[in-house]
């Protein structure tokens, strides 16, 4: 499924872009489904997703979202009264996090053989699926996702978080494209996001400086894969534009590494983690 120089690219920056990855069939599976689940959701629970303070927004429908489906709020959604500035079509920044078991189209994907091809060329033995998140990235209200490593919320020893994100629409400078800090992957992970034994959350350690002017932009057009390094240091900015930015990801770790008990995604016995394939 990929190349060696492929692999090497990966290995050498931290990221790798794959165009024409995901056919329109599936692409517009994985949107009306998402369009259904939003339609459906009806918010008793206001939660917002952010990458700035989120242990201070954290409450227990986020926590509980590990093994389900769950939407959360843009930061901007709301005005000073509470009340939603657009429809809640329009205001949703994603769902997470168990879609890729729950939801046949994302787990229909998730388990291809493409995909399991992917993982067996970056040498995983049994990869496991354990977060993935139908990201919106509004018009007009998507929000700056800042500069962060995805292993900080998914940490284990040794550290083996590689990140498939896809493009459902395409993903330019103006609707808030991925940026990717290459090689930044080299120096480990600086933040862990944590909960403690009374499912309180935060965020341990300092995130270095991000010298953003050796940050590259991916714009990618739909249907194109890419994956991203546990430790690379990526963000995006606001969309400002008047076109979403549709997005599909999947995290997966090394089954055979320890998980650690104080990530702050856990699944119960009941409904364990499930290997794409073992070797
Ligand atoms: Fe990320």
């Amino acid at each position: 499924m990929l190349t060696e120089s492929q692999v090497n690219e990966y290995l050498t920056n931290g990221f790798l872009v794959v165009p024409d990855f995901v056919n329109e069939g599936t692409i517009q599976g994985m949107k009306s489904r998402a369009e259904e689940i939003v339609r459906d959701f009806n918010p008793t629970t206001i939660s917002i997703f952010s990458t700035k303070d989120q242990s201070n927004k954290t409450d227990e429908y986020f926590l509980e979202s590990a093994d389900k489906v769950h939407c959360f709020f843009e930061q901007g959604a709301f005005d000073e009264q509470g009340v939603l500035k657009k429809s809640k079509e329009l205001s949703i920044n994603k769902i997470g996090h168990a879609l890729h078991d729950l939801v046949p189209e994302f787990r229909d994907w998730t388990r291809s053989d493409e995909v399991q091809g992917i993982l067996r060329c970056l040498k995983y033995n049994t990869p496991l699926p354990v977060q993935s998140m139908y990201i919106f990235k509004q018009p007009g209200i998507g929000g700056e996702v800042r500069a962060h490593q995805d292993s900080t919320f998914l940490a284990t020893e040794p550290e083996s978080v590689v990140g498939l994100w896809i493009a459902l629409e395409d993903a330019t400078l103006e609707n808030g494209c991925l940026w990717a800090c290459p090689g930044s992957h080299k120096h480990g992970t600086h933040v862990r996001f944590v909960r403690d034994e009374n499912h309180a959350v935060s965020f341990q350690g300092e995130m270095p400086q991000v010298d953003k002017e050796i940050c590259t932009p991916i714009v990618v057009k739909k249907g194109t894969l890419v994956l991203l390094h546990g430790s690379v240091i990526h963000y995006s900015q606001e969309n400002t534009s008047g076109k979403s930015r549709h997005a599909f990801s999947v995290h997966i770790v090394e089954g055979t590494n320890h998980y650690l008990e104080d990530n702050w995604l856990q699944r119960s016995q009941s409904f364990p983690f499930i290997p794409l394939y073992t070797t």
